[in-house]
């Protein structure tokens, strides 16, 4: 059931295609996971600071979560954490976001918000890393979070296609 992923799933050689919007290449990966080392002395103001641009770009998806968005952000920065230390292996780390994307039917979540959340994703690195988020780091980044987001979809998709399957799922 993995047919809108099923690019990624093919491996990483020297480049990934997914979907005709996400390519991310090992270079991309490198440029990633050496630039999280340097978010995660502040990755818990990194999320506070995400969410912070997350609802100065759209105040609406405020009313999507809790009151506790330090417990969000914690939750999220970890996922990216999961994410970004299995980006050399993707097909272990597609399932994963998958299930995570089809979590996020339940959540209210559109396709459309996916655009705000990578444009304060990329905005909280640039404020947290400084003079180290350099033109190729943003590229790799956008690559990732095109990799990221393309995963999620696939799974929103298949939730909403597929609501039974889903809750199978989620309980597993
Ligand atoms: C980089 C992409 C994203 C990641 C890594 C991510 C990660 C997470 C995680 C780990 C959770 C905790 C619950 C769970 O594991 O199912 C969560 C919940 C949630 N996410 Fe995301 N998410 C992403 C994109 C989005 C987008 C685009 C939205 C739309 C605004 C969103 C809205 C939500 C909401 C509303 C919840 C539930 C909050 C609550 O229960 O109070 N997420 N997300």
């Amino acid at each position: 059931m993995l047919e809108p992923f099923s690019g990624l799933l093919e491996g990483m050689n020297n480049t990934c295609t997914p979907s005709s919007a996400a390519i991310i290449t090992e270079a991309h990966v490198a440029l990633v996971q050496s630039s999280f080392v340097h978010v995660l002395p502040i990755v818990d103001a990194a999320g506070l600071l995400f969410y912070e641009r997350v609802f100065t770009l759209a105040p609406g998806t405020r009313s999507l979560f809790g009151d506790d968005i330090a417990l969000q952000a914690t939750r999220t920065m970890a996922a990216v954490k999961t994410v970004v230390d299995g980006l050399d292996n993707i097909e272990q780390v597609a399932p994963f976001l998958v299930r995570l994307g089809a979590r996020h039917v339940r959540y209210g979540v559109l396709p459309e918000h996916f655009d705000v959340v990578g444009a304060a994703l990329l905005w909280t690195l640039e404020q947290g890393l400084g003079d180290l988020f350099t033109a190729d780091v943003r590229e790799a980044w956008a690559a990732a979070f095109s990799v990221i987001a393309g995963a999620m979809l696939a799974g929103m998709e298949q939730a909403a296609a597929s609501p039974a399957a889903t809750a199978v799922v989620v309980a597993l």
